[in-house]
């Protein structure tokens, strides 16, 4: 099966083998990646045109992925002060703010971080589940033409890979990180997204205006950064159009540094979508570790959610 790999998707095993000589983490996870659910294509895409974005450099390379090495061990540092403490090291976004994003600024959102998600969307098996859902359950749209938000864009990734399938659509992206509207430049670039099908707002959320609707939300991994969750969803369901979808994925029980608001379990976080008055299409419910695989609905053990959401 490995030297299938290595053949037919190099810089996807490079980059494999990377990780695992890297860290003990990807040593026992990558053999369960790599399975036949597993889209080797879109590994080696991934891979290829983070190497073309590093300038074809290896050094630059292996320091971009490193920065999945790095969250990973963030993640699992912090997740073990999270089992100790029953809560998020912040609770509000001020101290988030003056904690963390104005002392370690670019750092914090910055390329490492932007970098780490990148590869995590190849890497993380839970990531990788949620792009396969995008691809194949929401991106599968007859309409020619509309518009699609991505909020917060983050990498760009998964509004880029809306347009590389839907090119006559108008696309918006908006974060609140200068970098992560630069990175989600490059990664565009890369991918020859022409610069008239989209636009890159570096804008808080709760700042952007509400005259435009959407056919399209994305939304990945934004509600457990915020104080009100339950505000953002109603938020996106006046910016959706009647007939639009929302592709939602929200942390639970995850910490990361600048987690604010805590899921215990999914069942908080449909909560939140029906009290906003979505309906849940599909869901995804996927456990962070191998041990809790056969009890995703339980309370307290890390969780990824994804869902596709329509209005009542
Ligand atoms: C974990 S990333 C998610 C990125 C991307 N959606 C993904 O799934 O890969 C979280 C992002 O939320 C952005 N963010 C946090 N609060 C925000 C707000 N109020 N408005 C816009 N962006 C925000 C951060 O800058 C960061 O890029």
């Amino acid at each position: 099966m490995l030297q299938d790999i290595e053949i037919k998707f190099p810089m996807l095993f490079k980059t494999a083998t990377y990780l695992q000589n890297k860290m003990g983490f990807f040593k026992d996870s990558i053999p369960r990646l790599f399975d036949e659910d597993f889209n080797y294509e879109l590994g080696e895409r991934i891979c290829k045109t983070g190497f073309e974005m590093s300038g074809e450099e290896w050094n630059q390379y292996y320091k971009h992925v490193d920065g999945l090495a790095n969250m990973s061990l963030e993640f699992l540092k912090l997740q073990v002060k999270l089992e100790k403490t029953g809560k998020y090291l912040y609770s509000s976004f001020k101290e988030v703010e003056e904690n963390e994003y104005s002392k370690n600024g670019l750092e914090m959102e910055g390329p490492d971080y932007l970098w780490g998600l990148y590869f995590s969307e190849a890497f993380w098996k839970i990531h990788h589940n949620f792009v396969k859902l995008f691809l194949r359950d929401f991106i599968t749209i007859t309409k020619e033409k509309g518009a699609v938000l991505e909020i917060p864009c983050g990498t760009g990734f998964f509004l880029c890979e809306f347009l590389k399938k839907h090119p006559k659509w108008n696309a918006t992206g908006v974060d609140l990180a200068d970098t992560a509207i630069s990175f989600s430049h490059i990664l565009f670039k890369a991918n020859e997204i022409p610069q008239n099908s989209y636009r890159l707002l570096k804008t808080n959320f709760f700042e952007f205006g509400e005259a435009e609707k959407f056919d399209r939300i994305l939304c990945g991994e934004f509600l457990e950064h915020l104080e009100d969750p339950l505000d953002a969803l109603k938020k996106f369901y006046r910016l959706l159009k009647n007939d639009g979808r929302v592709f939602i994925t929200v942390a639970v029980w995850a910490a990361h540094i600048d987690h604010i608001f805590l899921y215990n379990n999914a069942e908080e976080v449909r909560n939140h979508i029906r009290e906003a008055r979505f309906s849940i299409e599909k869901e995804l419910v996927q456990t962070v570790f191998e041990k809790d695989k056969s009890e995703p609905e339980k309370s307290k053990i890390p969780v990824s959610y994804a869902a596709i959401l329509s209005k009542n």
